[in-house]
């Protein structure tokens, strides 16, 4: 049985074939086209820039997929792409491209949650030993994946620029939400924060390089809603704004130019959205994101931007740590699992590995080739569920605000 996926919730677009046969699962093609420098000036993902992107990407990656996997459309046994949640604009090219394919070579379609695809992703295994950009991204062809065994029961904390969730997995399609962030995702906190910092987008990966070395305790910064299961760290984010003019170097944002409007990656535009979802989005003017480059390097002449990456990496550290084993331990689950954007972080993998360690819980995280957005998850989540017997109605709609259970 082989598989095609199409992942483009957000700013990548991704193609993905897996295919299944006795000795398991093996992905044969995956390759990602990022758009991180198309949208990098806005501070945020502008959905028409995205959309439009995914139309000319998808194409070009589905030719050099087919290619790299040495298997034409006629021979793929069922068509995915991810349904949701995500950009309304941007889901839709993936699914339509993935339904137009299953209706024309006469295959199932699946639609896939994006979060299922990241809280399976801990569950591949195998290496990714060649490596091959598409000329339009990152991309990527691991020659053997394996599935490292049944899903067991575990916590799964799912963790990206969108989502901060604990999910309780009793099985493939049996999640229960413990709890999910009540305002800003971890990975909004380090995007919103290394942006006030002047560092660039997207700002996980940026306030980790600059954390290596600091002191993570030189500032006490909150560690919100400690006795609940719920997340928050936009306190977090409002606790490093304020300390900012305290320090002897401020950052310089520059307020200037047209507004344009950007949505996060928990989905739509601030128009659209309601209630405590307008929380999650932002409007940014199209200066805003300009670096002032003399700010980073006024910084990094102290030790301090240093000491305040490290702060802050570790508040967020610590807060998704002990939730994640409080969950586990009241659960009485021996597992725990860890996916997502951010769960690409060195020092969430360290501490978690070590905290529960300690507990004597087991600890799997998803490569961190597979921690992004890529379309090999949404290929994984497909296969398990076609293999249980599940199937999409092309008539199925995208589902921007899809949740996960
Ligand atoms: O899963 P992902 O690619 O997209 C979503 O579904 O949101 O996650 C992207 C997020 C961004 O917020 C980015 O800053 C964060 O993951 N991220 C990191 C790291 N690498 C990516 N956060 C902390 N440390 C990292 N090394
Ligand atoms: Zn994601």
């Amino acid at each position: 049985m082989t598989v095609l996926a199409l992942e483009t919730s957000c700013d990548e677009t991704a193609v993905a074939i897996l295919r299944d046969d006795r000795s398991g699962p093996e992905l044969l093609a995956s390759e990602v086209a990022s758009q991180v420098a198309a949208h990098e000036k806005y501070g945020g993902v502008v959905p028409e820039i995205a959309s439009r992107n995914h139309l000319i990407y998808a194409p070009q990656l589905l030719d050099g997929a087919v290619a790299a996997a040495k298997t034409p459309f006629s021979e793929i046994d069922a068509f995915a792409a991810t349904s949701g949640p995500g950009l309304a604009s941007s889901l839709m090219i993936g699914a339509s491209v993935a339904k137009g394919l299953a209706i024309g070579f006469g295959k199932p379609y699946l639609g896939i949650n994006h979060l299922e695809g990241h809280l399976l992703s801990p569950f591949f295994a195998g290496a990714m030993h060649s490596s091959r950009s598409s000329g339009l991204g990152d991309g990527g062809v691991a020659s053997t994946m394996r599935v490292q065994g049944d899903i067991r029961p575990n916590v799964s904390l799912v963790v990206s620029g969108g989502h901060t969730l604990l999910v309780l997995v009793r099985g493939l399609t049996n999640y229960q939400l413990i709890g999910h962030t009540v305002d800003d995702a971890a990975g909004e906190a380090f995007d919103k924060v290394a942006k006030m910092l002047g560092l660039g987008y997207p700002g996980g990966p940026e306030i980790e390089k600059h954390a290596r070395g600091g002191d993570p305790k030189r500032f006490d910064f909150p560690r919100s809603m400690p006795a609940s299961e719920n997340f928050s760290f936009s306190g977090l984010k409002t606790a490093v704004r304020y300390l900012l003019p305290k320090l002897p170097v401020i950052p310089s944002e520059v307020e200037s130019g047209a507004v344009r409007e950007t949505a996060t990656r928990t989905g739509r535009p601030e128009a659209e959205r309601t209630g405590s979802e307008r929380i999650k989005s932002r409007r940014v003017t199209e200066g805003e994101f300009q670096r002032d480059p003399s700010s980073t390097l006024r910084f990094a002449r102290g030790d301090v931007l240093r000491d305040l990456c490290a702060s802050f990496q570790q508040a967020i550290v610590d807060v998704l740590v002990t939730k994640t084993i409080a969950v586990a331990q009241k659960h009485r689950v021996d597992l725990v699992t860890i996916s997502g954007g951010v769960s690409c972080n060195q020092e969430l993998r360290r501490q978690m590995r070590d905290a529960t360690g300690r507990k004597g819980i087991e600890f799997k995280s998803a490569e961190p080739w597979l921690c992004t957005d890529n379309a090999a998850m949404i290929a994984f989540a497909a296969l398990l569920r076609l293999r249980a017997g599940y199937r999409s109605k092309v008539t199925e709609e995208i589902d921007p605000n899809l949740k996960v259970a």
